[in-house]
């Protein structure tokens, strides 16, 4: 394949070359099982347990409560059913979640429902951000579980996590985020933020795809996730993927070391693209609040076109973007994150996500500028729907 843009970091990234050196020996001559007592297998052991504490490091956990997984859904639902099942033991079977999480975790809860807990989504209103003052007033005495992401997939907005965990802590009420975009790209304390569970992939900070962990601070007892060895202290049973848990903290410390200077110059990047796109495109906006927002993430929606067509346009022009999260492409229906900020269904089909990485250069910001306008004006002369827009009718 040629050169071309990969503009989809969130929905996975780039396995870095320094990372799978890390793993390739554990994919190779160092294949022993952690759990045999032979030196050959303790080798093994150790580069688990090395990388456990890298995590933790990095994290600002504990080693004892990483938790290796595989990957970021696996890792959501475990803390949410968990949860519940501990705590509806105790009569406790209220969950506050957001309007926009990731599927991972909405589904996750729509099963909890009909298991008869009782589930209150707070609003995120147009700028895609929580409010506490929601969170508060939803808190009731027999609420199990708080779990808000810590940005969000799709329009990349931040979520006041630091907030919610004093607030969760003070109330005596368990707090999860699913941290799967956030990590590895923006800091993150588990302990200085009061999380009690934190869920994250390797693959989205330049690691490998099939491994993630969740964070769970010590001392919370709850049924574990695979009943079997005794590997993950017994809670998620099964032979360690060495090679992915190696490649997991290689990429995590790569990612917490160079941040700054990764991440300043995207958001230079990132802005340009966004005004660029604004001022070049008629009757377009930015989806999500543009300062509290990922350093990669741009979301605008351009009225009276398909996302899916724009896609697909870009695709020839060797660009790689998404109208959505992964996930929901493959659906006809507008995104749930955008409809949660409001936009009206007309207006969220026409979205594009462009989440950048340190790969993409001035250049390619030029070329993106230089190529996606044109491509929205063709549309919007072949659209129905433009038509309408144009005239001034009403279409919705
Ligand atoms: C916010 C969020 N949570 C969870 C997931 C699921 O992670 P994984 O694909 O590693 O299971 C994703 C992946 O897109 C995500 O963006």
């Amino acid at each position: 394949m040629g050169r071309f843009i990969y503009a989809d970091n969130a929905a996975t990234t780039r396995l870095l070359p320094e990372v799978l050196d890390k793993m390739m020996p554990y994919l190779t001559e160092q294949y022993g099982n952690p759990s045999s007592l032979y030196s050959f297998g303790q080798t093994a052991r150790q580069a688990v347990d090395e990388s456990r504490d890298t995590v933790a490091k990095y994290l600002n956990c504990r080693s004892d409560e990483v938790f290796f997984t595989s990957g970021g859904s696996e890792a959501d639902n475990w803390a949410i059913r968990m949860a519940a099942d501990a705590l509806s033991k105790k009569g406790k079977k209220h969950i506050i979640s957001t309007a926009f999480e990731h599927h991972a975790v909405l589904h996750t809860l729509k099963a909890l429902e009909k298991q008869g807990f009782e589930i209150t989504l707070l609003p995120v209103y147009e700028k895609g951000i929580v409010q506490t003052e929601d969170l508060k007033q939803a808190l009731r005495p027999d609420t199990a579980l708080v779990t808000v992401m810590f940005a969000n997939n799709e329009i990349g907005t931040i979520q006041p996590i630091s907030e919610i965990g004093a607030i969760c802590r003070e109330m005596g009420v368990l707090f999860h985020t699913d941290a799967v975009q956030a990590v590895g790209h923006i800091p993150v304390d588990f302990a200085g933020m009061n999380i009690d569970m934190l869920s994250l992939a390797a693959h989205k900070f330049h690691g490998p795809k099939g491994v993630g962990a969740l964070i769970i601070r010590k001392g919370l007892r709850f049924p574990n996730l695979i009943e079997g060895g005794a590997q993950e202290k017994g809670r998620r049973a099964g032979t360690e993927n060495t090679a992915g848990i190696v490649g997991l903290a290689e990429a995590l410390k790569l990612a917490n070391v160079d941040m700054d200077k990764n991440t300043t110059p995207m958001i230079v990047k990132r802005d340009r693209l966004i005004s660029g796109l604004l001022k070049s495109v008629e009757r377009s906006r930015l989806n999500g609040d543009p300062i509290n927002r990922l350093p990669s993430n741009v979301n605008i929606s351009f009225e009276g076109i398909e996302g899916e067509s724009l896609l697909l346009l870009l695709d020839f022009k060797g660009i790689c973007a998404s109208s959505g999260s992964a996930c929901t492409s493959g659906s006809l229906d507008p995104s749930h994150v955008l409809l949660s900020i409001g936009l009206p269904h007309s207006i969220a089909h026409g979205s594009l996500r462009l989440s950048l990485s340190e790969d993409i250069t001035d250049d390619d910001i030029d070329t993106m500028l230089e190529v996606i306008p044109p491509i929205i004006n063709r549309l919007r002369d072949i659209s129905p729907l433009w038509e309408k827009i144009v005239k001034g009718e009403d279409f919705e």
